[in-house]
């Protein structure tokens, strides 16, 4: 038992340092599943804004450049199915042109997502309770992750990654800073940026990335969706190897 412990320290010891901070780490929603931290969060208005509930960064001063250039995305990958999950309460999405496809919002939050049908649901804008995490996700041109996956554990985003995979939809487009030179683990329900260009992801390049023209604070100037084919992310052995370590001490 000493030896693989000897091992796992000398070939993992990033790892080892991110799990043993994490299990320190005093936080509210450690002891809450998702849908019980994400239910609060939205309960309480946890991110105060007062334009939306799900948070400053969904306002629409911070998604004029997203509105357009999703536009144009639609267009030049004839996107006509359209998964946004989570679609929050779909504050700045009702800006967009959604005409010419069918648009699916799922959120984990039920209230979230009886307010949206109740006020936006046409003939293609529908909506339903869904987990990123463990729902069918169908088979879609694009599903689109606003501001999700930086609220993950590294194993929740490993579990995302491989619900993605298994809906074998073709693209997914999501939030990741460029500018960050360091990512870390979080206990789900928090935030922090993330990178997926670097450790422990080392995405490929991606095949759009829209810079968001983030007005808020300069570190973060670099918040951007890239929009990734499903079939070429790959997990890598250490997240994997973190991933069961994570499990094993939690
Ligand atoms: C910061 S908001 C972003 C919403 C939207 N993408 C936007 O840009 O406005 C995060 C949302 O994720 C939802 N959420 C959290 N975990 C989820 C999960 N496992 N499956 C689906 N939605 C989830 C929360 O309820 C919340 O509405």
């Amino acid at each position: 038992m000493s030896t693989i412990r000897n091992i796992i320290k000398t070939i993992l010891p990033l790892e080892l340092k991110e799990l043993y901070i994490l299990k320190r780490k005093k936080s509210n929603f450690k002891k809450k599943t998702v849908k019980e931290t994400f239910d609060l969060i939205a309960k309480d208005n946890f991110w105060s804004s007062e334009e939306s509930v799900s948070g400053p960064g969904s306002e629409l001063q911070h998604t004029k450049v997203l509105i357009t250039e999703l536009e144009k995305l639609f267009e030049t990958h004839k996107v006509s199915s359209l998964l946004d999950l989570p679609c929050g309460d779909f504050n700045w999405m009702q800006n967009v042109d959604l005409s010419k496809l069918n648009y699916l919002g799922g959120d984990i939050v039920q209230d979230i997502i009886d307010k949206n049908k109740s006020q936006f649901e046409v003939e293609n804008i529908k909506f339903d309770v869904m987990d990123i995490i463990t729902s069918d996700l169908g088979r879609q041109d694009v599903v689109l992750s606003r501001d999700c996956l930086v609220h993950f554990s590294y194993s929740n985003i490993v579990k995302t990654i491989k619900n993605l995979k298994r809906s074998k939809s073709t693209y997914v487009l999501m939030t990741t800073f460029p500018g960050i030179t360091k990512n870390k683990d979080i206990v789900s329900g928090e935030w922090r940026p993330l990178n997926f260009d670097i450790y422990p992801f080392y995405f490929p390049q991606p095949e759009v990335l829209i810079n968001e023209n983030y007005q808020g604070k300069e570190k973060y100037k670099s918040k951007s969706m890239a929009l990734w084919k499903i079939r070429d992310l790959k997990i890598p052995f250490r997240l994997r190897v973190y991933c069961m370590l994570y499990k094993m001490f939690n």
